[in-house]
């Protein structure tokens, strides 16, 4: 039985929002045609052949076929020096056939992220994790926003989640899911307008904040960190996370595993993002978006 039998009526779902909303994004790609214009294009670099990027980068390219975007993937073996990353970016950034790229992360130990990161033109961000997007985001000025917590918003303004002058915990800083994630949620928006209080490994008794949570964002990484037991009754559960465990019974070898821990925290909570079938499919649409946007030179001109 599936984990999320007999909590359907609870479940954001990510899978049946995200089909919904590439089908808009269809027919606004069909519209384009339709008057002449170019089809968006969104490049994607993989270095390396890590298992989980390959599958992600591989789902993003598919993702754009079905909405009718052109893609192009760069494959760039593991041993490639930083310089030669940075040159294929270069390229990507002089290449006026392509809307938007990505750099799918993480990437080898001897590359700067960084770097690489600021070598994309902040025009062609569509991750949202050059530090010009960033910036804007958080003064509330027209950017790229980082995928996952762009989805995440996305999905709470679908869903009709109150979001105003809630409690909001996030839990994990990272520059790609929880700091923008409490950025955006304490911005003067209709989903925003937020109490947040962020939450890392620094943070004294997590349990006492988790416990205050109306909205909780888990982006830790932890399998199944968050229990029933830490949580509030009514709480709405966001869980990013979406960790690879081995399971011989399955034929891809492995299962994934949220933050939080679905079976305990669905009874007590009013809504609650599956993993998988949650954030994840919303992180690609968002970044659909994001290259639609750039095709349109929404953000900039
Ligand atoms: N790795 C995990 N999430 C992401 C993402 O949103 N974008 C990129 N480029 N890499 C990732």
């Amino acid at each position: 039985m599936a984990k999320t039998a007999g909590f359907e009526d609870k479940l954001l779902s990510g899978r049946k929002l995200s089909k919904l909303m590439k089908e808009e994004i269809k027919v606004m790609v069909d519209q384009l045609i339709e008057d002449g214009k170019d089809r968006p294009h969104l490049a994607a670099i993989l270095v390396g052949d890590d298992g989980a990027s390959e599958t992600y980068v591989n789902h993003k390219v598919k993702m754009c076929a079905d909405v009718g975007f052109e893609s192009t993937l760069v494959r760039l073996p593991a041993e490639c020096s930083e310089a030669e990353l940075l040159e294929r970016i270069d390229e990507l950034n002089r290449d006026e056939t392509v809307d938007g790229f990505i750099v799918q992360l993480p990437l080898p130990k001897h590359i700067d992220v960084e770097k690489v990161t600021q070598a994309i033109d902040h025009r062609k961000d569509v991750d949202g994790f050059h530090p010009v997007n960033i910036g804007r985001m958080t003064q509330g000025m027209p950017a790229y926003l980082p995928a996952t917590p762009f989805g995440i918003v996305q999905m709470l303004d679908r869903y009709n989640v109150e979001t105003s002058g809630k409690e909001c915990v996030v839990l994990g800083r990272s520059n790609i899911v929880g700091t923008p994630m409490a950025v955006l949620l304490s911005r003067s928006r209709k989903v925003g307008n937020c109490t947040v209080t962020l939450c890392h490994s620094r943070t004294k008794d997590v349990e006492a904040h988790i416990r205050r949570a109306d909205i909780l964002v888990v982006a830790l990484g932890l399998p199944e960190f968050v229990r029933g037991d830490m949580v509030k009754e009514g709480v709405v559960v966001v869980d990013v996370g979406i960790t690879r465990i081995k399971d011989p019974s399955k034929k891809s070898g492995f299962r994934l595993l949220g933050d939080v821990h679905f079976q305990e925290v669905a009874p007590k909570a009013s809504m609650i993002t599956p993993v998988p079938g949650g954030v994840g499919p919303m992180t690609v649409v968002s970044l659909l978006m994001n290259t639609l946007k750039a095709s349109q030179k929404e953000i900039y001109q």
